[in-house]
């Protein structure tokens, strides 16, 4: 017989009728005269009920029948007698497709920890948690893909491998075939990558932003929407190896209409997830952050604040007068850090904040740079919880002040030389954002883990499965 999937069983309105259903259990109970599984296949976070009448099934058919083991179960689809569901299954046929031993089968018991949970990233997706999680992520890469679609962008696949460093921080993986044990180096003890696979020093890709550049000068608006990698030693809850990013670049914009366009996107995405995932997010609220269907309409009937960085640091510098305590110091010049980001968004202002103008040197050299030569355009988006969501700027389109920072910053100019082409013909204003994939997830999921809204997290000294 035909499968139906549990989340059209579920929502049936014909009753009576012969049907088959096929998944994990998640429980068993009942007395000497009838047997309750529940049933979960992943399409929903709910289980249908199967009933199974103990004169029809020997206790020995259903032996098998265990939390975390799985099978195909066809029989009649009735209105409930019970309360909590409005239809469930009379058990006809029973097929065993696979036993879970119940004294090996890690998910038997209630109340395990995340720490735990991330061990065994292998089941966790079973669990009622990360099966709410990864349907929402699928449900974010929908709305990021249909946002951007409906508004006339063209979905750009940027490369993962490359020889640029896109932020100029240093912090890239590498990418080789070379053996690590016998390197060939040159008369003055240089790694000579001329016989490697690239034949020169080749990584993975911290930001698909400079080839987005290339295409933005040509398409007029596109984004990218892919993995990106960071070599960065942080080991935060906010921070992975690996993570995805998506990079829309826009031609002939100001600094204006950037932040309508990020708050637009972000506010978009997150009404995508009230209207998409109302029950996974009522489990989350429930069972993870009671705050978090209130929090997540509070953003979408908000104003973003756009506050310019030097305003930023007047704020927290009168705070500190009246007693307020940070880590970090935060005079005009440093770098504003994520207990700065989380007092102006979640104490000062109470709603997220866009942060623009900073100062040049504790930004990437691409920024476009204001009439005052000391601050650069960059407006990056502050969230409750999370600190930086997006990072984003208007572009330098001038070749002479862009050059200048170039040398300054001593990064290889002959690398460069496609991306300073740009500027060179037919040069345009444009700007650009890159917003966090699992940043944005944490906010709408109200996880507290970066670890735990990607499937299988890389962070340093992990990389297991
Ligand atoms: O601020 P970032 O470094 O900006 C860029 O890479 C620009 N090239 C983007 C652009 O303008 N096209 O990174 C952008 C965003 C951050 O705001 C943050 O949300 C996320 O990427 N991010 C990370 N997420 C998880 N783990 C990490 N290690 C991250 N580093 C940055
Ligand atoms: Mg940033």
């Amino acid at each position: 017989m035909q499968r139906t999937v549990i989340i059209d069983a579920l929502k049936s309105k014909e009753l009576n009728r012969p049907i088959n259903v096929r998944g994990w259990v998640r429980s068993r109970r009942g007395n000497k005269q009838v047997s309750f599984i529940a049933l979960n296949d992943g399409s929903t976070i709910k289980n249908i009920q199967i009933v199974v009448d103990l004169e029809k099934f020997s206790e020995e058919q259903l032996k098998p029948v265990t939390t975390g083991s799985c099978i195909s179960a066809t029989g009649t689809l009735v209105a409930s007698q019970g309360a909590g569901q409005a239809v469930e299954i009379q058990l006809t046929e029973l097929e065993i497709y696979g036993t879970a031993d119940p004294d090996q089968y890690p998910l038997q018991k209630k109340g395990l920890t995340m720490e735990y949970l991330r061990t065994i990233a292998h089941l966790r997706p079973r669990t009622n948690t990360f099966g709410a999680v990864f349907r929402i992520r699928h449900n974010m890469t929908m709305a990021i893909h249909t946002y951007f679609h409906e508004h006339g962008f063209f979905n750009f696949h940027t490369p993962l491998i490359t020889a640029s460093d896109c932020e100029g921080a240093g912090q890239m993986f590498q990418v080789t075939t070379k053996n690590l044990y016998n390197l060939k180096k040159d008369e003055n003890g240089k790694i000579d990558y001329s016989d490697d696979f690239f034949g020169k020093q080749a990584s993975l890709t911290v930001s698909g932003q400079l080839e987005g550049e290339l295409a933005a000068m040509a398409l007029g608006k596109i984004y990218t929407f892919g993995p990106t990698f960071r070599a960065e030693n942080s080991n935060t809850p906010r921070h992975l190896a690996e993570f995805w990013m998506i990079e829309p670049e826009v031609a002939f914009i100001d600094k204006n209409e950037l932040m309508d366009l990020e708050e637009d996107f972000i506010k978009y995405c997150v009404r995508w997830a009230l209207d998409h995932c109302m029950d996974d997010l009522e489990f989350l609220n429930q069972f993870v952050d009671k705050g978090l269907i209130e929090r997540l309409r509070s953003v979408i009937d908000t104003e973003f604040v756009r506050l310019p960085y030097s305003e930023g640091i007047n704020i927290l510098q009168e705070a500190i007068k009246n007693g307020q305590k940070f880590e970090f110091p935060c005079n005009w010049g440093d770098d504003i850090s994520s207990e700065h980001e989380r007092y102006l968004v979640e104490k000062h202002f109470g709603k997220p904040v866009i942060m623009t103008d900073y100062p040049k040197d504790i930004k990437a050299f691409y920024m476009k740079i204001n009439e005052d030569g000391k601050t650069v355009q960059g407006t990056d988006v502050l969230f409750p919880q999370i600190g930086e969501i997006i990072g984003g700027s208007v572009r330098e389109e001038s070749m002479d002040k862009l050059n200048a920072e170039i040398e300054k910053r001593h990064i290889p100019m002959k690398d460069m030389w496609w991306y300073l082409d740009t500027r060179r013909f037919g040069a345009a204003p444009h700007a650009g954002f890159g917003l966090g994939f699992e940043r944005l997830m944490l906010f709408v999921t109200g996880m507290s883990n970066i670890r735990d809204v990607i499937p299988f997290p890389r962070t340093p000294k992990s990389a297991e499965f």
